[in-house]
C-alpha cells in the first residue's frame, strides 16, 4: 500500500544495513513513499530478497553489497550509490557483557561498523547534497547512548558518538540545506537475543519492546519533508524509557 501522496518520490535513498531489521522497514517505507531505494548491507541473498519485495510492488530499488568494517569498501559503496538525496546511517552491531570481557578486536569491530562507517559516509555523500541544495541524514543511535545500562558501555559508547556526530554534521552541513538527525530506539524485535530485548522492553514505560516498523516510521519521518524544520535532534522512540 502506497500513501496518497508520496513525500519522497523523484529523491533517492540509501539505507544501509537493509537487509534485515531496522534497516529492511526503513527501505520499504521509503519505498512506500516513492523513493528510489538502494538496498544495503553484506548478505546478498538477504538484500536480493527486499529488493524482490520492493520491486514487486513499490518502485525502483538496486542492492549493492559492502561491508563497512573496511574504509576502501565505504567509498565503493559511496561511489556505487552516487547522487543521494536521503542517507540512512543504520548497519550496526553490537556486544552487551562485562567491561572486562571485551577484546580489542571486537571493540574496534563496534566503532568501526557503527562509528567510522557513518562518518567516511557522511563525509562522501554530505557535501554532494549540500552542492544540490539539500538533503536528509538519518542516524540510527540508541537509547543507550542516553542511559546507564550494565554492560553496554562500548555499544553505548558508539551509540553516544553517534548522537554527538549528528549535532556537528547539523552545523556543519544544514545552513546549506542538508538536515541530520538521529533516532534513539529503545529495543526492538529484531534477529538478536528475543529475551534480553522482552526484558529491556518491560523496563520501558509501555511495558515492551518494538516492531522494526515503529522505528522505521520515525526514520522515514526524519527523511522526508514532514520534518522540514527539524535538524540537529536525537529523537526517542524508546516507550518513554530515557523520559524518567
Ligand atoms: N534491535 C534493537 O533493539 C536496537 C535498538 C537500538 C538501536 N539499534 C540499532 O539499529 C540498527 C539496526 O539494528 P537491527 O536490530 O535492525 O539489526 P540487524 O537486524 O542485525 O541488522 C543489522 C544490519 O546491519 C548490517 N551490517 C552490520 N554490520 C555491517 C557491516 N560491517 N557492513 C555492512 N553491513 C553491516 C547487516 O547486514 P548483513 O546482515 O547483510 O551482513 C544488517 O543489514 C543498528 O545500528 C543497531 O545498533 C537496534
Amino acid at each position: 500500500m502506497t500513501s496518497a501522496q508520496q513525500s519522497l518520490r523523484g529523491r533517492t535513498a540509501l539505507v544501509t544495513g537493509a537487509t534485515s531489521g531496522i534497516g529492511r522497514a526503513t527501505a520499504i517505507q521509503l519505498a512506500r513513499e516513492g523513493a528510489e531505494v538502494i538496498v544495503h548491507g553484506r548478505d546478498a541473498s538477504r538484500g536480493e530478497q527486499v529488493v524482490a519485495e520492493i520491486a514487486g510492488a513499490l518502485g525502483k530499488v538496486r542492492f549493492i553489497a559492502a561491508d563497512l568494517s573496511d574504509p576502501t569498501e565505504i567509498r565503493r559503496l559511496a561511489d556505487e550509490a552516487g547522487e543521494v538525496d536521503v542517507l540512512v546511517n543504520n548497519a550496526g552491531i553490537s556486544w552487551f557483557g562485562p567491561t572486562a570481557d571485551l577484546d580489542v578486536a571486537t571493540y574496534d569491530a563496534l566503532f568501526d561498523s557503527n562509528v567510522r562507517a557513518a562518518y567516511f559516509l557522511v563525509a562522501a555523500l554530505a557535501p554532494k547534497m549540500a552542492a544540490k541544495g539539500g538533503g536528509s541524514i538519518v542516524n540510527v543511535a540508541s537509547m543507550v547512548a542516553a542511559i546507564g545500562i550494565a554492560g553496554a558501555a562500548a555499544y553505548g559508547g558508539t551509540k553516544a558518538t553517534l548522537a554527538a556526530m549528528t549535532r556537528s554534521w547539523a552545523a556543519e552541513f544544514s545552513p546549506r540545506g542538508v538536515r541530520v538527525n538521529a533516532v534513539a530506539p529503545g529495543p526492538v524485535y529484531t534477529a538478536a537475543d528475543p529475551a534480553r530485548i522482552e526484558a529491556l522492553g518491560a523496563t520501558t514505560l509501555l511495558g515492551r519492546a518494538a516492531q522494526a516498523e515503529e522505528i522505521a516510521q520515525v526514520i522515514t519521518f526524519l527523511a522526508s519533508p514532514a520534518s522540514a524544520y527539524i535538524t540537529g535532534a536525537t529523537v526517542a522512540a524508546d516507550g518513554g524509557r530515557t523520559a524518567v
